[in-house]
């Protein structure tokens, strides 16, 4: 190269997409329940420029070791056009706010040499998700990573609210079939702080509903779903109407619902005691077991001081009207 001459620059595309919590359905949602998942502004990003051979975060790229990402690159990409590809993430590993689902979808994006519409990439991180779940999961974390705002998840087309696209999908349960709705989240709720607090332990996606499975069989435990699944279904008014106190008490019920499935933990139970003096409302948030509470805060410091002081670990952030977007510099 000559002196002065100026290298070309490779163009970098970095694709970017929020985590989510469930407000009301999760669990049910794999069994006909509807689903409220809220996008949260915790991001993961993904970047990806030209490079001689595949890399991640500045290694090789070994696709054993990182199985969702070959399928999302034969689909969006090219592997005789190899990338460098580097991870940056706000959201907790394993912990219920959609890490995978929010690095699935902005991988997709970034990976892919053209524009992409949110359908495309929630359903192919949907595929990968369920890969990773042995075929149990619900479209609600992909969905929610893509679009941004507030999604409901349901078995059949919701006529008021804004549908967005139907997955039908087979798994060891038979033939699941959802359709996924939007919904701006209403100013009032919008404005109001979350504090998410998380145990510090991590949980598996996998295990939690493959558990839930395992119970299903009963028939007592099945009415406990039942009730779960009821109050996800008359939540979604209640979303609309944005007021945090009737949702924040909904939250607590759902909870409660949740303990009596068995998905919560003494040290989720514990952070919600914390969380609650400071919040209209707060729940566990995801699978469960382990991973993370949600809490709609009156007093978001305070809440995320009581949350460190039970022994948590808090994170002060908003709803995130924005889904996955795509930069290119
Ligand atoms: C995971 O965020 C929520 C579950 O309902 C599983 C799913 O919907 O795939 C437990």
């Amino acid at each position: 190269m000559d002196i002065g001459e100026v290298p070309e620059r490779k163009a970098m595309r970095r694709a970017d997409a929020p985590g989510k919590a469930i407000l009301f359905g999760e669990h049910a949602v794999l069994y006909g329940a509807p689903a409220i998942a809220i996008a949260v502004d915790l991001r993961a990003s993904f970047s990806a420029v030209e490079s001689d051979r595949w890399r991640l975060n500045g290694e090789d790229f070994k696709p054993v070791e990182n199985p969702y990402l070959s399928p999302l690159i034969s689909e969006f990409g090219d592997f005789e056009s190899p990338l460098s590809l580097t991870i940056e993430s706000d959201i907790p590993i394993a912990a219920g706010l959609g890490s995978s689902a929010a690095l699935s979808v902005a991988s997709a994006l970034a990976i892919s040499s053209h524009s992409q519409s949110p359908e495309k990439l929630a359903r192919a991180a949907h595929r990968a998700e369920a890969l990773a779940q042995g075929g149990r999961a619900s479209p609600t974390d992909t969905s929610t990573s893509a679009l941004g705002g507030a999604v409901i998840v349901a078995p059949s087309i919701i006529k008021s609210l804004e549908h967005q696209w139907s997955i039908d999908m087979d798994g060891p349960d038979g033939t699941k079939h959802w359709d996924v709705h939007s919904l701006p989240i209403p100013e009032s709720l919008a404005e109001v702080p979350i504090v998410i607090g998380y145990t510090g332990i991590p949980s598996s996606t996998r295990e939690m509903v493959e558990g839930v499975a395992a119970r299903m069989s009963s028939v007592s435990f099945r009415l406990s779903m039942d009730d779960v699944s009821n109050l996800a279904r008359s939540s979604i008014d209640l979303l609309k109407t944005g007021n945090p106190s009737l949702i924040g008490n909904e939250m607590i019920r759902c909870h409660d619902l949740l303990r009596e499935i068995g998905v919560s933990s003494p040290e989720l139970d514990n952070l919600i005691d914390a969380a609650l003096p400071f919040s209209y409302g707060a729940k566990l948030t995801g699978a469960g077991g382990g991973g993370c509470i949600i809490a709609l805060a009156t007093d978001p410091n305070a809440c995320a001081a009581a949350i460190i002081e039970a022994g948590g670990i808090p994170f002060i952030t908003s709803f995130a009207q924005r889904g996955v977007q795509l930069t290119i510099t």
